[in-house]
């Protein structure tokens, strides 16, 4: 039902590259940067405990809850005072001043495109970026990348690592674009260590009814047009491929979620 890329033909993301931070800075200024920012924090945030991971699945028409549509969670990681994602963000820059803990570890981000995370890499995290896209590549080795992170050409689905490399690992706006999700996560879950985080930001079909059947609209569209998928279960897809899920985090109406899993 779904197109697919075929492995043979240069990744979709080529063809993006050169428009695609243009494309995303309203949404970077609105919303994504400080999702950035915590997504790299729940790599070593310890207050992670289980929360609205009975709905992952988003089916229901039961709202999960916005913890910061105003809807407010006392167990939130990310209140830094900004308590609206469509509000007067004004973190529209890097993440010095989220005051990351450091992260003795290895480190490996997938789908790393030109590099909008580095800036928000925790100090000390050293590993690998992995990316498919040769021109979203070329744009992220300008930035450059954090020291002692290696730039890795390769899809989610097939990582070059053996089993056990990595301490954790991260993506973000990722899996709504990988051709296969289960073979992604047992990869993540192969070369992560058993107890390592998986962590990621990513969009997925919102709840409600109505929403949701909009998002499989949306999704008939954009996945013929650039491969993107707009209604993927991701956190249901991670649990479903042995990960344990230790918090879902709805933002934008669910349309975004925060997931932090354990290998
Ligand atoms: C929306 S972009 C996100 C890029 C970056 N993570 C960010 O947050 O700005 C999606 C990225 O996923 C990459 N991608 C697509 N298919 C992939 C796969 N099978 N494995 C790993 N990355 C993939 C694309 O090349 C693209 O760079």
């Amino acid at each position: 039902m779904t197109t697919r890329t075929p492995h043979t033909q240069p990744p979709i993301y080529d063809a993006f590259a050169p428009h695609y931070e243009r494309a995303l800075r309203p949404l970077e200024r609105l919303l994504l940067t400080r999702l950035r920012a915590a997504t790299l924090r729940a790599l070593t945030n310890d207050d992670d405990h289980t929360r609205n991971v009975g709905d992952v699945n988003n089916d229901d028409g039961n709202n999960s809850g916005n913890n910061d549509d105003g809807n407010n969670s006392s167990d939130s990681d990310d209140n830094n005072g900004d308590d609206s994602d469509g509000s007067n963000n004004s973190d529209g820059g890097s993440s010095h001043g989220d005051s990351h803990q450091r992260f003795n570890g290895r480190l490996l981000e997938i789908g790393t495109g030109t590099g909008l995370n580095f800036p928000h890499y925790p100090p000390g995290a050293h590993g690998a970026a992995t990316e498919p896209s040769r021109e979203m590549l070329r744009r992220a080795r300008l930035k450059p990348p954090p020291a002692g992170v290696r730039l890795v050409q390769n899809r989610a689905e097939a990582l070059p690592f053996a089993d056990d490399t990595f301490d954790a690992a991260f993506a973000t706006l990722v899996f709504c674009s990988v051709a296969s999700p289960p073979r992604a996560f047992a990869e993540l879950r192969r070369v992560v260590r058993a107890g390592g985080r998986v962590v990621l930001l990513e969009h997925v079909r919102p709840p409600g009814l109505l929403l949701g059947h909009a998002f499989d609209a949306l999704s008939f569209f954009t996945v013929r047009l650039f491969d993107d998928h707009f209604n993927r279960r991701t956190a249901a897809d991670a649990e479903r491929a042995g990960l344990r899920l230790l918090r879902v985090e709805p933002h934008a109406l669910g349309i975004v979620q925060l997931i932090v899993c354990e290998v």
